[in-house]
C-alpha cells in the first residue's frame, strides 16, 4: 500500500523560506577546477575532436579537483546532485545537507545508470533484441543493487525514445523503432530499477526519458527539431512513455527537442495537460542537462530569466545544471510574475520523491560492506552474460559455417576483438575497461587456437594456418550515443578493406559486428558467409560471443531496428505506409534510382542454428479482442528459441495505416522436432487510431493478421471487425 506523505510535505513546505524552496529545485553536478580553464564538456569535446589525446584528457582530469559547491549546499541552495557515483562522497555531501542546513532536507542523488553500473550489460538496443521483458527487468535489478550501493537514488533511465532513423546516435540507448517494444522494455526496466518498495536500500527511482519523441529529430541529427503530426506522436511515440508511467516511474525527463515548435522543456501541453492532468503523474519532472537555459538558443525565451519563468510555469520541477532557477526564480516570485503556489507545487514534487525513497528516514548509504561486495559479482556477471548472449543476432550463416568446431584454428582481426573499453558502449559512466572480457581474452581462457592481428598484419601467414578468419568490425563506442549522429552509416573504409582482404584469402570469413546503431552493410551481406551482430555487449562480451560462435548457445536474438541498404534510405522502418505507388520495379513508383527500397535486414529478423516452421494460423473475432493462435515447430537438429511475432494491417481506414504493426510477440523454446502453440489476444482498443481531427476511432473493416519470425511474415489470415 503506497504511503501518503502529503501531510508531511505540506508541513515541511510551510517552514521553508523562498530561498530554501528554490534550492530544492537545483540539481548540479561536480564541476571541475583544474589547471585548465575549460569546462568538462569542452575538455571532452577536445578529446573527441582529437585536439587532445585520451592520455592528456586523463592527465588533465587527474589534476582537476571536483568542486561540489559546498558553500551553496550549506546555504540550502542545492537539492540534488547528478553524477556522484560513490557512497563516501554522497554520504559526505548528505551529512552537510542533513546536519548543517536549517531544515536538514536530504539530497537526492541522480546518475545515468542506463545499462548497468559496474556490471555493464549490453547497450539497450542490443538487449532489446532479446525480446524478453523478464530479462530486461532482471538486468535492471542488478543495476539498481550496484548503483544504490554507491549512493544513487535516481537513475536517468529507461530511455524509451522510439528511433526510426539509424543516423541518430542515441538509437543505441533505447529499444529500437517499435513503440510496443519500447513500451515493454521501459516498463520492465522501471520495475527492475524500483523493485517492489522504493524505500528499500537497493531500490532506485526510475526517470523515463526523453519526453517526448526525441528520436524523431529531423535528419537524424541530435537535438534537432521534431515536426510530427499529433496523430503519429500519439500512435507511434507516446505509448512508450505512458507504459513507464503506468509501471510506476517516479520521474520524467523532458527532451531537449521541440515538438512542432515548442521545446519540451517549456511545453505545458506536455508537462501539465498530458503528464499531470491526463496521465495523473505526481512524480518529479527534471530537466535535461542545461535544457532550461538552452530555451534561449531555441528562440522561445528572450533570456535566462524568461526561460526559468516559462519552464516553471510549464511544469518543470527541477533544473539540471543550468542554474536558471537559482539565479532567476527569487526575483520572479517576488515580482509576482511567478505565483509562489506554482513554486510550491514544484517543491512538493521534489519533497515527495525524497519521502518516497525514504531519504528522510535513511539519508545515508550506511552499508559500506554492501558497496564493497555487491559490485560485479559472479551472479551479476552471469546475468550480464545471459543478456549478452540473448542480444546477439545471427544475420547470416551460409553453408552452416557456424557454429565452429571446438578445435577450429581461428585467426581474429580488428582492434574491436581485443579493445575491452569498447565493449561497454557509449553510456556506461561507471564502466571500467578492465572489467570487460574481450573476444581475444575469451579465446585464450577457453584454450582456443587463436592468432590475433589488430590491423591485418601477417594476414596471409595467419590465414594459411587457420580454418576460419574472424573480422571484428563496426563502430567505436564514441561513434554512437549522445551527440554522435552520422551522415554516413556504412562500415568505415578501414574495416571494409580489412573484410575484403580477408575474403581475398579464400578462407571462410565470419564478421562479428560491434556497433551502436544499424549499419548499412550491403557488401558484407552479399559476400561474407557469416555475420553475427554483437553490438556493444558489455562486460561479458567475449564469452558471450564465443558461446554463440562455438555453438554452446543457439542464438535467438531478433533485430529491433531495420538495417538499411544505404544511408539515403533513412529514416527506414518496418511500420511504414504503402503509398499509392509502392516502391517496385516500374518507373513511376515510390523508389530510388540508386538504391533499393528494401532493407538489408528487416525488423524482427534473426537466424538460429535450427529452423522453425509455422503451421495453421487461426484468427477469431471475440467480444472485445482479436484472438490469434498459431503452431510453431522446430524442424532442425537442435533445440532453439523462436520469437513468434504477430503483426496487423488495417487494410482500409480513415487514415492510411502502416503495412505492419507489431501487436504481440512470444519467445518460444522448442526442442528439436517439438511443436507448440503460440497465442495472442489483441484488444480492439489497441487497434484504434486517430482520425484527421484527433478523434480516437475503432479499427473497422478488414484486418490482416500476419504471424512469423520477422516483419516480412507472410502467413496471414483476415478478420472483419
Ligand atoms: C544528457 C542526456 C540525458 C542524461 C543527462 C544527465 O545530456 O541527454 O539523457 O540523463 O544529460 O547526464
Amino acid at each position: 500500500m503506497k504511503k501518503n506523505y502529503e501531510e508531511r510535505i505540506r508541513t515541511l513546505l510551510s517552514k521553508m523560506t523562498l530561498e530554501e524552496k528554490i534550492g530544492q529545485l537545483q540539481q548540479c553536478g561536480p564541476s571541475l577546477v583544474g589547471a585548465f580553464d575549460v569546462s568538462f564538456d569542452e575538455l571532452l569535446n577536445m578529446m573527441f575532436d582529437g585536439r587532445i589525446t585520451r592520455e592528456e584528457f586523463d592527465r588533465l582530469m587527474g589534476t582537476a579537483e571536483q568542486d561540489f559547491h559546498e558553500d551553496d549546499l550549506r546555504a540550502g541552495k542545492i537539492g540534488s546532485y547528478n553524477g556522484i557515483g560513490d557512497s563516501a562522497a554522497a554520504n559526505r555531501l548528505q551529512k552537510i545537507a542533513v546536519e548543517e542546513t536549517r531544515l536538514g532536507i536530504p539530497l537526492l542523488f541522480g546518475y545515468d545508470v542506463i545499462h548497468g553500473f559496474r556490471t555493464v550489460t549490453p547497450i539497450p538496443l542490443a538487449e532489446s533484441c532479446a525480446w524478453e521483458p523478464k530479462l530486461w527487468e532482471k538486468t535492471g535489478r542488478v543495476a539498481a543493487k550496484e548503483a544504490t550501493a554507491a549512493g544513487v537514488h535516481l537513475t536517468f533511465a529507461p530511455m524509451v525514445d522510439v528511433a526510426k532513423d539509424a543516423r541518430w546516435g542515441r538509437v543505441s540507448e533505447g529499444a529500437g523503432e517499435d513503440v510496443l517494444l519500447n513500451a515493454d522494455y521501459g516498463a520492465a526496466k522501471v520495475k527492475g530499477f524500483q523493485g517492489d518498495d522504493l524505500t528499500k536500500e537497493d531500490a532506485m527511482a526510475a526517470c523515463l526519458k526523453h519526453f517526448a519523441a526525441y528520436g524523431a529529430g529531423e535528419a537524424g541529427r541530435d537535438y534537432n527539431r521534431v515536426d510530427l503530426s499529433v496523430q503519429r506522436l500519439w500512435e507511434e511515440y507516446m505509448p512508450a512513455y505512458k507504459a513507464c508511467i503506468d509501471a510506476g516511474a517516479r520521474a520524467v525527463m523532458p527532451a531537449f527537442n521541440d515538438i512542432n515548435g515548442v521545446p519540451c522543456t517549456v511545453n505545458s501541453r506536455l508537462l501539465r495537460d498530458v503528464l499531470r492532468e491526463k496521465w495523473g503523474f505526481n512524480g518529479l519532472v527534471i530537466s535535461d542537462s542545461n535544457a532550461i537555459a538552452e530555451c534561449v538558443s531555441h528562440g522561445i525565451a528572450k533570456d535566462k530569466r524568461d526561460a526559468a519563468k516559462q519552464a516553471l510555469l510549464a511544469g518543470m520541477d527541477m533544473d539540471m545544471s543550468s542554474n536558471s532557477y537559482v539565479e532567476c526564480l527569487k526575483e520572479l516570485v517576488e515580482s509576482g510574475e511567478v505565483p509562489e503556489r506554482v513554486l510550491d507545487g514544484a517543491v512538493e514534487n521534489v519533497l515527495r520523491i525524497k519521502f518516497e525513497l525514504g531519504l528522510f528516514d535513511h539519508p545515508y548509504q550506511t552499508n559500506e560492506e554492501r558497496e564493497s561486495v555487491c559490485m560485479l559479482t559472479e551472479e551479476s556477471r552471469a546475468i550480464a552474460r545471459e543478456a549478452a548472449v540473448k542480444s546477439l543476432v545471427l544475420l547470416k550463416n551460409e553453408n552452416h559455417i557456424l557454429p565452429l568446431k571446438s578445435d577450429a584454428k581461428i585467426g581474429i582481426f580488428g582492434s574491436l576483438a581485443a579493445d575491452k573499453g569498447q565493449m561497454t558502449g557509449a553510456w556506461a559512466i561507471g564502466a571500467r575497461p578492465e572489467d570487460c572480457v574481450s573476444m581475444v581474452e575469451a579465446c585464450q581462457e577457453r584454450g582456443i587456437s587463436c592468432q590475433y592481428s589488430e590491423d591485418g598484419k601477417d594476414m596471409l601467414k595467419i590465414a594459411a594456418s587457420s580454418d576460419v578468419l574472424i573480422a571484428a568490425v563496426g563502430e567505436m563506442k564514441e561513434e554512437s550515443g549522445e551527440a554522435a549522429s552520422r551522415a554516413d552509416i556504412t562500415l568505415n573504409r578501414e574495416h571494409l578493406a580489412l573484410v575484403r582482404d580477408l575474403l581475398a584469402t579464400g578462407k571462410p570469413v565470419v564478421v562479428v559486428l560491434f556497433n551502436g546503431r544499424p549499419l548499412a552493410i550491403p557488401e558484407l551481406a552479399e559476400h561474407v558467409p557469416a555475420i553475427l551482430e554483437a553490438w556493444h555487449p558489455g562486460v561479458e562480451a567475449g564469452p558471450a560471443i564465443l558461446d554463440v560462435l562455438f555453438g554452446d548457445v543457439n542464438p535467438s536474438g531478433k533485430l529491433t531496428t531495420t538495417f538499411p541498404a544505404a544511408t539515403g534510405q533513412c529514416p527506414m522502418y518496418y511500420a511504414h505506409i504503402n503509398t499509392g505507388r509502392p516502391g517496385g520495379k516500374s518507373k513511376f513508383t515510390s523508389k530510388y534510382l540508386d538504391a533499393p527500397v528494401e532493407p538489408v535486414y528487416p525488423f524482427g529478423y534473426g537466424l538460429s542454428y535450427t529452423t522453425f516452421a509455422y503451421g495453421e494460423l487461426k484468427v477469431e473475432k471475440k467480444e472485445d479482442a482479436v484472438w490469434v493462435s498459431v503452431s510453431v515447430s522446430n524442424t532442425g537438429e537442435r533445440d532453439g528459441e523462436e520469437t513468434v511475432q504477430c503483426y496487423v494491417q488495417h487494410v482500409a481506414a480513415k487514415r492510411v495505416r502502416p503495412v505492419r504493426q507489431l501487436k504481440g510477440y512470444e519467445k518460444v523454446g522448442l526442442k528439436a522436432g517439438e511443436t507448440k502453440e503460440a497465442g495472442f489476444m489483441i484488444p480492439f482498443a489497441e487497434l484504434s487510431y486517430y482520425d484527421w481531427d484527433m478523434n480516437k476511432i475503432p479499427c473497422e473493416g478488414v484486418l490482416r493478421v500476419y504471424v512469423g519470425g520477422d516483419s516480412r511474415a507472410e502467413l496471414m489470415e483476415e478478420v472483419v471487425l
